[in-house]
């Protein structure tokens, strides 16, 4: 497939009906989740961290991010989701939990956007419970603008605006994760 080099913002003909436009390219992801790693390995030298990891949205970003982090950790997933296939948050319902015993240790915690905060707040109230030395929390996007529960993340990626986003691991009804880059969804996919 050729793509213009004047256009890398321009969706792929094979997207452009259900995407609108490109909100962060592949090459911007490269060159952000680069320094985003180098960013925790100052962090975390000394110690052998645990990383959680939400299922299913932070599978792209979580591979890029510790491709970059040359240092001993141990890799887990909790698996939590909305319920309902729709573009709001509702009730999180917990679908895998964690393996490690994180009692102790350095986690960092990653997931792909901070929206409301309700995701991450009931997370890291949950970690908190296992008694671990510190956490950490990382993620690729924040959308301010929709917070609702105080949450703060230690490492942010990109500040977006309110759109609802695809792609590089973010789905809508599970679709659109394999997209190389993070773009805009077309409103009309999920106002039908
Ligand atoms: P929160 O609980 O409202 O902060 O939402 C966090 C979760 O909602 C994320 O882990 C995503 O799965 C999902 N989410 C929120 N905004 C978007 C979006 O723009 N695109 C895709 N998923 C989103
Ligand atoms: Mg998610």
């Amino acid at each position: 497939m050729t793509r213009n080099p004047k256009n890398k913002n321009s969706v792929p003909p094979r997207w452009r009906k259900d995407v609108e436009s490109v909100l962060i390219t592949d090459t911007q992801l490269a060159r952000r989740i680069r320094q985003m790693s180098r960013e925790i390995e100052r962090d975390f030298t000394g110690r052998e961290m645990v990383i959680v990891s939400l299922l299913t949205g932070t599978v792209m970003f979580l591979g890029d991010l510790i491709r970059h982090i040359s240092l001993p950790l141990r890799l887990d997933f909790m698996g939590v989701s909305s319920y309902g296939a729709g573009t709001e948050s509702g009730e999180l319902v917990f679908t895998k939990e964690l393996r490690l015993d994180v009692r102790g240790r350095d986690v960092l915690l990653v997931d792909d956007i901070l929206d409301t905060g309700k995701t991450l707040r009931r997370v890291q109230e949950k970690l908190c419970l296992l008694g671990p030395r510190r956490i950490r929390t990382c993620v690729l996007l924040n959308k301010k603008a929709r917070r609702v529960e105080k949450v703060k993340a230690d490492y942010i990626g990109f500040e977006i605006p309110d759109y609802f986003v695809v792609g590089y691991g973010l789905d809508y009804a599970e679709r659109y994760r394999n997209l190389p880059f993070v773009g805009v969804l077309r409103p009309e996919m999920y106002k039908s």
